[in-house]
């Protein structure tokens, strides 16, 4: 199929089918065929081809489902459907935006697993479908997305093992993966990266100990919450060390051991801390 514009219209136009609710009538007379669709509203187009490269209906107030078609809006770069209340699954289809770089799908009722095909947005910085009901794993497929910089995943039913490769990439920044069911071990760092700011693991059934030697590579780390997991065992005193940066620590709700190093003191960015223990 050859693409362009017309095809890019009969894709929004199928999205629009899909929209069972809107309060506010926005799309129903603004998304007409008698005007072109770039300028429709939430919808950008390139200034050199006119194709369809972001797609924004953030807090629209809209109900319904994404269907497949969105997967031919082959030239999309930004996808934002964010507090909405869209239900129904991720479709696969959206692997096949390729050129993707920003894929926004928090706070809305999405459930069903994450598409594991999503690994194949290989340009994906962002990534947040926080706020919804995915349930299963997280796919191991979005270690391969060597260009992610952020994903938050926070308050889902996610369950399983967090893939051990997800800290281990040089592009990453944020990671929140809190308020979920993930369990099993945290997943370490092996290498360094000063690009790493926030790990946010919260509220979920981890266990095990904090990896050894992790921390003397995450120099500009400034979250690091952990709080209410399973986990046990020394905080190591590399944690204080090393991350001068830290603004933020929790720890609490765990079954660690010990008292609170004297190094805690040297974090003077420290503003917000949830320690283990009331022992200095
Ligand atoms: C788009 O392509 C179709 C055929 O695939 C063609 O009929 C149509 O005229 C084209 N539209 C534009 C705006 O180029
Ligand atoms: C649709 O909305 C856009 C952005 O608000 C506006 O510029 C455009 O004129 C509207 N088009 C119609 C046909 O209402
Ligand atoms: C989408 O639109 C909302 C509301 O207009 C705006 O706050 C948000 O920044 C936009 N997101 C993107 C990715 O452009
Ligand atoms: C878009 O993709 C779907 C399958 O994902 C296909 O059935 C459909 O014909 C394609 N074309 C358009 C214009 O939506
Ligand atoms: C988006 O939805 C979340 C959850 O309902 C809410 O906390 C947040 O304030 C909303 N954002 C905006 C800008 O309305
Ligand atoms: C990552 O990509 C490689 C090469 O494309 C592929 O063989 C491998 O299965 C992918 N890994 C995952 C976890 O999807
Ligand atoms: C982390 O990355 C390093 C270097 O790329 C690699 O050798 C190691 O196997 C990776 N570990 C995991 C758990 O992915
Ligand atoms: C949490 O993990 C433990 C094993 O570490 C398991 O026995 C327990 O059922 C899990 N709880 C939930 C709520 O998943
Ligand atoms: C705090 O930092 C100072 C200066 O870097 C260092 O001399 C001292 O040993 C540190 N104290 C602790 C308890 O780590």
């Amino acid at each position: 199929m050859i693409s362009n514009i017309t095809s890019d219209q009969s894709v929004l136009l199928v999205v629009k089918a899909h929209i069972s609710y809107e309060p506010h009538n926005q799309l129903r007379s603004n998304w007409s065929t008698s005007t072109s669709v770039c300028s429709w509203i939430g919808v950008t187009c390139g200034s050199k081809h006119r194709r369809v490269t972001a797609l924004n209906l953030s807090y629209m107030g809209l109900a319904g489902i994404i269907p497949p078609h969105i997967g031919n809006l082959s030239f999309l770069v930004s996808l934002s459907v964010s507090n909405n209340t869209f239900h129904g699954y991720a479709p696969n289809e959206l692997a096949r935006l390729y050129r993707l770089k920003y894929l926004n799908l928090q706070f809305n009722n999405f459930n069903g697993e994450i598409p594991s095909s999503l690994g194949l947005l290989s340009r994906l910085k962002f990534m947040s479908l926080s706020g919804n009901n995915f349930i299963g794993s997280i796919p191991a497929s979005l270690c391969n997305i060597t260009s992610l910089q952020e994903i938050y995943f926070y308050d889902n039913m996610l369950s399983g093992f967090i893939p051990p490769c997800i800290l281990n990439k040089s592009s990453m920044q944020n990671i929140d993966l809190g308020g979920n069911r993930l369990s099993g071990p945290m997943p370490s760092v092996f290498f360094d990266l000063p690009s790493l700011e926030m790990i946010q693991l919260d509220t979920n059934n981890l266990s095990g100990g904090l990896p050894i030697d992790m921390f003397h590579h995450l120099p500009n780390l400034q979250v690091f919450d952990v709080a209410s997991n399973q986990l046990y065992g020394k905080v190591s005193s590399t944690l204080f060390k090393y991350c001068k940066q830290l603004s933020w620590l929790g720890l609490w709700d765990n079954n660690f051991e010990g008292r609170l190093p004297p190094e805690i003191g040297n974090l003077t960015m420290l503003t917000k801390f949830s320690p283990w223990t009331e022992q200095l």
